[in-house]
């Protein structure tokens, strides 16, 4: 297949980030995608509706018409049950709160140290149907950093979900066998997304012929098997699984330094053309459709998108380096061939 045509995609988990960051960041997800579900580890975080209003305003110039910015507010030990009814008066726009685990990842200072301290905030979200976003890692220095995830699902995420079965849960940028194994298997309320480059690269990207910044992300990349599983998942039509390309730019100078690397993969500059790789490569382009442009939209309880995008098969080569603010940043797949783009101007 040569062609494909597909409801316009949604990505269900981006950094958008701020100030002169915008308009690279705005412009390239809002090229392809309907909606985007934006994070909140902004410094300070986006709190409550009023900074998420005032986050949408910065937005919006820099976004193609009939893009609509969602926005996940950050959970802190501060919010309230109160917090979480004010929030539900505009779910239409803020439809989750994530759970960023103290220390987890990039700006994760202001998180949750304590998560069953945060269980009568997610007794009110359960009432109220907002969606619990989750960064599913522990943080314990002694456990291994290829292990947090599955210590997470086993000793955090599996009591969350036995306490509150009616709240939704998104556990987010999953990277293992066992978050797919467990997110199958567990309630129907609980659902996975999928980033593009957990599908395109495992471990061996990061540390195979020397350290390499590009593909440092959190949670880190894992071994072949856990790519393989992951793949398995998002081609398999399995509605608990969807886009979301937890695309996180960050300057060249965080990434290439020698010690503290900021984690964090870019990929909102070909983001459903890298999907479209991976898909075709595995011989299940048609399968494309589901995951990134419906699953999502049915589990978040928004109407499909009504227009459509058209992918054409042909090579194109990615930009070395992209311009963002006063920095420069470094792409995934910089300078390389992809086969895979976007037909029709829409
Ligand atoms: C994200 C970022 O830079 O904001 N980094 C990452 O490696 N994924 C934060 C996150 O989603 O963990
Ligand atoms: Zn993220």
């Amino acid at each position: 297949m040569n062609q494909i045509t597909l409801t316009r995609p949604d990505d269900w988990h981006i950094h958008l980030r701020d100030g002169p960051y915008l308009k690279q960041t705005v412009a390239d997800a809002s090229r392809v995608f309907g909606r985007v579900l934006a994070m909140p580890n902004l410094d300070p975080p986006v709190i409550n509706s009023l900074i998420a209003g005032q986050y949408r305003d910065k937005i919006m110039p820099f976004a193609r018409t009939q893009f609509y910015p969602l926005f996940a507010l950050y959970l802190t030990e501060k919010t309230t049950p109160q917090d979480i009814e004010r929030t539900k008066i505009d779910s239409d726009f803020i439809p989750a709160y994530k759970l960023y685990p103290a220390g987890a990842t990039t700006n994760s200072k202001f998180g949750v140290n304590s998560i069953e301290k945060m269980y009568p905030i997610f007794e009110s979200m359960e009432a109220n149907d907002l969606v619990l976003c989750v960064h599913g890692e522990v943080t314990d220095s002694d456990i291994d950093v290829f292990d947090r995830e599955k210590y997470f699902i086993d000793g955090v995420l599996s009591r969350i979900i036995e306490e509150f079965p009616g709240l939704r849960i998104v556990l987010e940028h999953i990277t293992t066998e066992d978050a797919v194994n467990f997110v199958k298997s567990t309630s129907r309320n609980v659902a996975a997304t999928i980033t593009a480059h957990h599908l395109l690269y495992n471990r061996n990207a990061l540390l195979e012929g020397g350290l390499n910044p590009l593909y440092f992300c959190l949670p880190v990349l894992k071994r072949d098997i856990h790519q393989r599983a992951l793949i398995d998942a998002a081609t398999s039509g399995d509605p608990k699984f969807f886009l979301g390309t937890d695309s996180a730019p960050h300057p060249r100078h965080e990434k290439e330094k020698i010690c503290g690397c900021a984690a964090g993969c870019y990929t909102a500059h070909a983001a459903i053309e890298l999907y479209a790789e991976v898909f075709d490569k595995f011989e299940a382009i048609t399968m494309l459709e589901g995951f990134a442009s419906h699953f999502g939209a049915d589990f978040y309880r928004f109407p499909r998108n009504k227009d459509t995008i058209t992918l054409e098969k042909i090579n194109w080569e990615v930009q070395k380096e992209i311009k963002f603010g006063n920095d420069q940043l470094v792409p995934i797949k910089a300078g390389e061939t992809l086969n895979w783009r976007i037909k029709s101007k829409q």
